[in-house]
């Protein structure tokens, strides 16, 4: 497994690449059998997986969300190397915001609604890097799960949008036994609150609307940011103390 930091030599090793196809997995870090999955779906369809490590902090809408958001990159290469990345990039926010972040990318509807809503520039941040890092990796195929739905439809909508030549894949959610959908905000879930995390599956999943699927989260004790359907989805995300779930299902 070869691992970049320096994205100019990346970018040096990415000009003499001759293989094909690529995939590629962008990431956050603090790596969970989800992210593995993705890898997994890159590795059946491509000669070369490329996974890359960057906590981008245009995306957190709350400093503190940031500050602590798990980093242990040592654990994560060895997870990479075991699951057969082949290379990996560990770019750091000055070679990603070289502009110190002067260009961005926004998207005026659809990202301002579910938690477009409650985070402002969220989905400024996770589109904008989205951008750059497929542009530094320029892959044929990029693997996004759909625990993060919004994001996945905005990344769809921004490739079509710029006539990107990459193939986006969905990845199926990848769930504890208990149903709570894999995520690094999990961890932070103190005994009780992982008890009553798989609450918000299952509400969603076995209520009959989106009102229902909200009321049985508040008396779980979940503060709702917003349960809503759109077309064949019920996306949501409620809040146990601090910890920021999302999930959505098939309905
Ligand atoms: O889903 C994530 O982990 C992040 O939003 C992404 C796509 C890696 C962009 O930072």
């Amino acid at each position: 497994m070869k691992v970049f930091t320096s994205m100019t030599e990346w970018q040096a090793y990415r000009a003499a690449l001759k293989e094909k196809p690529l995939g590629y997995v962008p990431t956050m870090g603090a790596l969970h059998q989800g992210h593995l999955s993705l890898l997994k779906a890159s590795k059946e369809h491509s000669a070369v997986s490329i996974v890359s490590i960057f906590i981008n902090p245009t995306q957190f809408d709350d400093k503190k969300d940031f500050e602590k958001y798990p980093d242990d990159s040592g654990s994560d290469l060895e997870r990479l190397e075991s699951a057969g990345a082949d290379i990996v990039l560990l770019p750091d926010s000055a070679q990603i915001y070289r502009d110190d972040y002067r260009f961005k990318l926004t998207e005026s509807d659809f990202s301002r609604r579910l938690c477009g809503a409650h985070r402002p520039g969220h989905f400024d941040g996770v589109l904008t890097v989205v951008m750059r890092l497929l542009n530094l990796v320029r892959p044929d195929h990029a693997y996004f799960g759909e625990k993060d739905y919004q994001q996945l439809q905005l990344i769809r909508d921004m490739v079509s949008a710029f006539f990107m030549p990459v193939n986006i894949v969905a990845c199926e959610t990848v769930r504890e036994r208990d149903g709570l959908a894999m995520s690094s905000r999990n961890q932070h879930l103190d005994a009780g609150q992982r008890a009553r995390a798989a609450t918000l599956y299952a509400a969603l999943k076995h209520s009959r609307t989106a009102a229902e699927a909200r009321q049985k989260l508040a008396g779980e004790g979940f503060e709702v940011d917003y349960v809503e359907d759109i077309q064949d989805r019920r996306l949501a995300a409620a809040r146990l103390g601090s910890i920021r779930l999302i999930d959505n299902v098939e309905i």
